[in-house]
C-alpha cells in the first residue's frame, strides 16, 4: 500500500506512522528524519537544510524530492510505503505523482490529520525525542518511566531544535500557506481521507485503519 500522512506539525504522522509500520509491514519515509541525519552528519546537503529547518521554513523542493526519489528506489519500498512529511509543496506533490507514474505506481490513500492550533502547541513544546533509536515521548501525554531517558534504549532524550513555541507557530504557519493547499490538490483525485486527529494515539490509529481499507 502506498500511503502519504498529510497533517500540520504535531498531528501525530510519526507516532501513526511508527505504528502502521508493524500493521502493514512497509517502511515509513520521513522527510523530517532524513534531514535531521543529513544535519547531523553535517554533508552538504545537512548544511543547506540546517537554517531553514531551525526557522521552521520549508527546504527546497530540489533538495527533498531527490531525497525521496534516491529512498524510493530502495527494495524495502517495494510492497508499499508510508510517506511522513513528504509531500508537503504543490511542487513536491505533482513530482511525486510523476515518479510513481513513471514506474507504473501511484498513491492509495493520503490521510489528511486534523487537530486544532493549541493542542499542536501543547504537542510540540512538550516532546522529547531520542536520536539514538527515534522513539518519541511527551512530558504529559506520554511520559518516559525516567525523566528524560528513552524507555527502548536508555539514550538521552532530545528537544528538538525547532520545538520551541515561536519556531512552531512558524512551522504552522507555513503548513497553512504552503502545504494545507494540498488537501484540495488530492481531493480533486479522490485520494484524501480527512480524519479527527485529537483523540488518543489508539484511537486515532484505528481510525486511519477504517479508513484505509475501504476501496
Ligand atoms: P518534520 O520532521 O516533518 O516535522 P513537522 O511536519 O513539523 O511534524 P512533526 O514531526 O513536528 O510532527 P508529527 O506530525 O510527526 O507529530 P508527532 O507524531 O511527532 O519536518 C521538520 C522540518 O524539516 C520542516 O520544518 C522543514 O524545514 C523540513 N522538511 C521536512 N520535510 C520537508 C519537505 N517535504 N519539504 C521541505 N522541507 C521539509 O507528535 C508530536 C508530539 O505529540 C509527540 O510528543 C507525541 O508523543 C505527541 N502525540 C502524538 N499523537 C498524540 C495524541 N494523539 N495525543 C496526545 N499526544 C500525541
Ligand atoms: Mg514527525
Ligand atoms: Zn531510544
Amino acid at each position: 500500500m502506498n500511503l502519504v500522512l498529510l497533517g500540520p506539525p504535531g498531528a501525530g504522522k510519526g507516532t501513526q506512522a511508527k505504528r502502521l509500520i508493524e500493521k502493514l509491514a512497509i517502511p515509513q519515509i520521513s522527510t523530517g528524519d532524513l534531514l535531521r541525519q543529513a544535519v547531523k552528519d553535517e554533508t552538504e546537503l545537512g548544511l543547506q537544510a540546517k537554517v531553514k529547518m531551525e526557522t521552521g521554513e520549508l527546504v527546497p523542493d530540489d533538495v527533498v524530492i531527490g531525497m525521496v526519489t534516491q529512498r524510493l528506489a530502495q527494495d524495502d519500498c517495494k510492497a508499499g510505503f508510508i510517506l511522513d512529511g513528504f509531500p508537503r509543496a504543490v511542487g513536491q506533490a505533482e513530482a511525486l505523482e510523476d515518479l510513481l507514474a513513471s514506474v507504473g505506481r501511484g498513491l492509495e490513500h493520503v490521510v489528511s490529520i486534523e487537530v486544532p492550533e493549541e493542542e499542536l502547541v501543547r504537542r510540540l513544546t512538550g516532546r522529547r525525542s531520542c536520536p539514538a533509536c527515534g522513539a518519541m515521548f511527551h512530558v504529559s501525554f506520554n511520559p518516559p518511566k525516567q525523566s528524560g531517558i528513552c524507555d527502548a534504549c536508555k539514550g538521552e532524550l532530545i528537544t528538538r531544535a525547532d520545538d520551541n513555541e515561536e519556531t512552531i507557530r512558524n512551522r504552522i504557519s507555513v503548513f497553512r500557506q504552503q502545504t494545507e493547499p494540498l488537501k484540495d490538490f488530492y481531493q480533486a483525485k479522490g485520494l484524501l481521507r480527512g480524519i479527527d486527529g485529537s483523540g488518543t494515539p489508539a484511537e486515532i490509529e484505528n481510525i486511519i485503519a477504517k479508513v484505509i481499507s475501504k476501496a
